[in-house]
C-alpha cells in the first residue's frame, strides 16, 4: 500500500479518460487523492467522475474551491506528497516552465517546493506538437529543474496520426509514482560534490589534449545522489550528457577550472567522488594563433594540479573518493593512490574489460576501503553503480 497524498492535475486532451483509470489505481494503492481539473479538461471528463472516484470534491477555480479558502492554491501546494500532471497539455507545460500562472493548477504548481514534493509531468500531445522546439526546450527546462518528466510513447494518436506524443499508461504512471515516493532520502541534509567528464587543455585555438571519458559514471552518481535527498553540485569537464534533473551544475573546460571550482566549494561540501579524468599536463604555451604544420612539432607539456590530492592534504570532515582508471596491475597502483590523496574510498576500474570504461552504460569495478577491505561488483548500470556505491559510502560513514 502506498498510502500518500497525491494532487492529481488534468489539464484538456483526450487522454484525460486515462487519468481516471489512474486515480482508481492510486485510491486502491490507499492513497487520499486530489483532483485539480483545467477549464478545458472538463470538455473531456465530467468533474463528477473524479470526484466520484476521489470521494473529495474537485477543485478547479483559483478564487471559489468547494472549500472557502482565499489561499487554495497555497493550500494545494502544502497537502500532497507528490503532484502527478495527466495529461499535461503544451500549455501547462510552457506555463509550468515559464513561471505563468492564470488559473488553478498553473498556480499551485508555482507554490510547490520540488525538494519536498516531486512533481511528475505526464506529457501528451500530437507528435508535431511534442517534437516542437518550444516544447522541446520547455520540457528540458522543467526536467533540469528538478520536474520528472513521463516521457510519452509511439502509437496512435487521437488526431488520426501515428507517432510519438501517447500519454503513457495509468500502470506505468503508477510505478513511476511508487519508485518516486521510494527514493530512500536517506542522503537529505548531504551535500555531494561530483566531478566528471574529461578536462581539456587548449594547444592552439582549434585543437586541445583530452581523453575519452564520456561522463557518465559521474552523471549517473550525481543523478542518484540527487534521487537519494542531497544537495549535488556537478563540475563536469565537456560532455555530450544533460545534466541530471535537480543538481547544481558547473561546466569547466580546464584541469586548473575544475581546480578552481572544486576547491571553492570543498569547504561546504560533506562528500566529494571525483570520477573526473582531469587531464595530468597540458601544454606550456597555448599558441595564440593556429600552429602551422611543418615537419615536426615537439610539444613541451606541464603538470596540472592534482585536485584530489590538494583535497586529500586540505580534508576536515569530508569524505573523498576517487576513481582510479587503470589497465594493470590494479589493486597495487589504487592503494599507492588512496594513501598519496588521503581517500576513503577508492573506486577502480580495469578499461580494458568489455563492458567497463568510458563509452559504456555499464561498469565492473571493485571498491577499495581505507581500512584495507575490497570489495568486487558484478557488471551492472552505471546507475545502479551508483547506489551501490552510494550505499557503502553511507555505511562507512556511520562507522
Ligand atoms: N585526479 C585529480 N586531479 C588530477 C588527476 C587525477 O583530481 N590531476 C583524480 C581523478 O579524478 C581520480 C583520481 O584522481 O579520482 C585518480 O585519477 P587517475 O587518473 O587514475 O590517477 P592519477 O593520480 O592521475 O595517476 P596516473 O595517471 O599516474 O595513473
Amino acid at each position: 500500500m502506498l498510502d500518500k497524498k497525491i494532487v492529481i492535475g488534468i489539464t484538456g486532451g483526450i487522454a484525460a479518460y486515462k487519468s481516471a483509470e489512474l486515480v482508481r489505481l492510486l485510491v486502491k494503492e490507499g492513497c487520499s487523492v486530489q483532483a485539480v481539473m483545467t477549464t478545458a479538461a472538463q470538455s473531456f471528463v465530467a468533474p463528477l467522475t473524479f470526484s466520484t472516484l476521489t470521494g473529495r470534491p474537485v477543485y478547479h477555480n483559483l478564487f471559489a474551491g468547494p472549500i472557502q479558502s482565499s489561499t487554495v492554491h497555497i493550500d494545494l501546494a502544502r497537502w500532497p506528497d507528490l503532484v502527478v500532471v495527466a495529461p499535461a497539455t503544451a500549455n501547462l507545460i510552457g506555463k509550468a516552465a515559464h513561471g505563468l500562472a492564470d488559473d488553478l493548477l498553473s498556480t499551485a504548481l508555482l507554490a510547490i517546493r520540488l525538494e519536498s514534493c516531486p512533481v511528475i509531468l505526464a506529457p501528451a500531445m500530437n507528435t508535431a506538437m511534442l517534437c516542437n522546439p518550444a516544447v522541446q526546450d520547455n520540457l528540458a527546462l522543467l526536467r533540469r529543474r528538478g520536474f520528472i518528466i513521463a516521457d510519452p510513447l509511439a502509437g496512435d494518436l487521437a488526431c488520426g496520426e501515428a507517432g510519438e506524443g501517447r500519454m503513457v499508461e495509468p500502470e506505468q504512471l503508477l510505478a513511476l509514482i511508487k519508485r518516486t515516493l521510494a527514493a530512500t532520502g536517506d542522503y537529505k541534509g548531504e551535500t555531494v560534490l561530483v566531478t566528471a567528464g574529461p578536462t581539456r587543455e587548449a594547444l592552439d585555438p582549434v585543437r586541445f589534449l583530452s581523453n575519452h571519458s564520456s561522463g557518465r559514471m559521474g552523471y549517473a552518481l550525481a543523478r542518484a545522489a540527487r534521487e537519494r535527498g542531497a544537495r549535488v553540485i556537478l563540475v563536469s569537464g565537456p560532455t555530450s550528457l544533460e545534466p541530471p534533473a535537480g543538481v547544481e551544475f558547473y561546466p569547466v573546460t580546464t584541469a586548473r577550472e575544475m581546480f578552481r571550482a572544486v576547491m571553492g566549494f570543498f569547504p561546504i561540501v560533506d562528500i566529494v567522488i571525483k570520477t573526473a579524468a582531469v587531464a595530468d599536463f597540458r601544454p606550456e604555451l597555448i599558441a595564440e594563433q593556429k600552429i602551422k604544420k611543418g615537419e615536426e612539432l615537439q610539444l613541451k607539456l606541464v603538470r596540472n594540479p592534482d585536485i584530489l590530492e590538494e583535497l586529500g592534504a586540505h580534508k576536515d570532515k569530508q569524505f573523498l573518493v576517487g576513481f582510479a582508471a587503470e589497465t594493470a596491475d590494479l589493486l597495487t597502483h589504487a592503494r599507492v593512490k588512496m594513501e598519496r590523496k588521503n581517500l576513503d574510498l577508492i573506486v577502480v576500474n580495469d578499461v580494458t574489460r568489455e563492458g567497463a570504461g568510458f563509452e559504456t552504460e555499464t561498469n565492473i569495478v571493485q571498491l577499495l576501503y581505507r581500512a584495507g577491505g575490497v570489495e568486487e561488483f558484478p557488471l551492472m548500470s552505471k546507475l545502479e553503480l551508483s547506489h551501490r556505491i552510494l550505499d557503502r559510502i553511507r555505511a562507512c560513514r556511520k562507522g
